[in-house]
């Protein structure tokens, strides 16, 4: 393997900061994966510096390779835009600049369902698919990314979709199952609201749902009457450590 076939991801979450070396052409994690729990308070600084604490555990191959880093907000142009589930210094934040000067090294940010988005159909449960794919993460929010024949559109979003006043996310995301002890059945419902509404939108050819959710995929997916194929994603944990490390080289 040659040295620019590797790349470093890092996946920032509400509850963990994970970060492994990744071979670009099959994806695979090829370092150990680190991973440290989000600080709590979940500030910039703090997690800037668990990140740098993630790199330096790294081996030394994985010096001077591409590092992107994802995280659950709108990304443009190095700054992050939003902050639905996160601290709200997030909004308007040089997001890239400070982990810039922590690092001591260029990074990329990425939002999180995009580079996990990404990955699924670079290396995941998408791979074969030409088209419009949509992908949804399942989690305390809901992401998405929205990739057409290989290339990602950033920035989706579609969680944030207008839903009877608020949005689907604090409708029909994993967390609102959890909180309000939701049978499967009944959070399908949900669901088939939100995907319907998705698919009139943007008639994507298949729609592929993570989040840790998705290892349960037979308990709900079957119950969702769409024109496309909607799959579990294949990745699980590791989709937005491979996106991110793939859209940073
Ligand atoms: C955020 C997205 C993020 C998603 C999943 C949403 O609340 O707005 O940017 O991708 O959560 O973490």
């Amino acid at each position: 393997m040659t040295d620019s076939q590797l790349a470093i991801g890092v996946d920032i979450g509400g509850t963990g900061i994970k970060g492994a070396l990744v071979n670009l052409t099959t994806g695979e994690l090829v370092s150990e994966r680190f991973k440290i729990p989000t600080p709590e308070d979940g500030e910039p600084e703090a997690i800037a510096h668990t990140v740098l604490e993630i790199v330096n555990q790294l081996p030394e191959e994985a010096e001077g390779k591409p590092l992107g880093i994802c995280f659950p907000a709108i990304v443009k142009n190095g700054k992050t835009h939003s902050a639905a589930n996160v601290s709200k210094r997030w909004i308007n934040f040089e997001a890239e600049k400070l982990f810039t000067q922590t690092l001591g090294r260029r990074i990329r940010f990425i939002n999180d369902a995009d580079a996990a988005g990404f990955a699924e159909v670079k290396y995941g449960a998408a791979r074969d698919t030409q088209g419009a794919i949509i992908v949804t993460t399942l989690g305390t929010g809901i992401g998405s990314a929205f990739i057409y024949n290989g290339v990602l559109i950033p920035n989706f979003e579609l969680g944030h979709l207008p839903y009877q006043g608020e949005s689907y996310e604090k409708f029909a995301a994993n967390s609102v199952r959890e909180r309000e002890e939701l049978e499967y059945p009944v959070w399908a419902e949900r669901l088939q609201l939100f995907y319907s509404e998705l698919e009139f939108l943007f008639s994507p050819d298949l729609f592929l749902v993570g989040g840790g959710v998705s290892k349960s995929h037979e308990k709900f997916l079957p119950l969702l009457k769409l024109k496309a194929p909607i799959i579990p994603a294949a990745l699980r944990n590791n989709a937005g450590i491979m996106g991110a490390a793939a859209l940073a080289a």
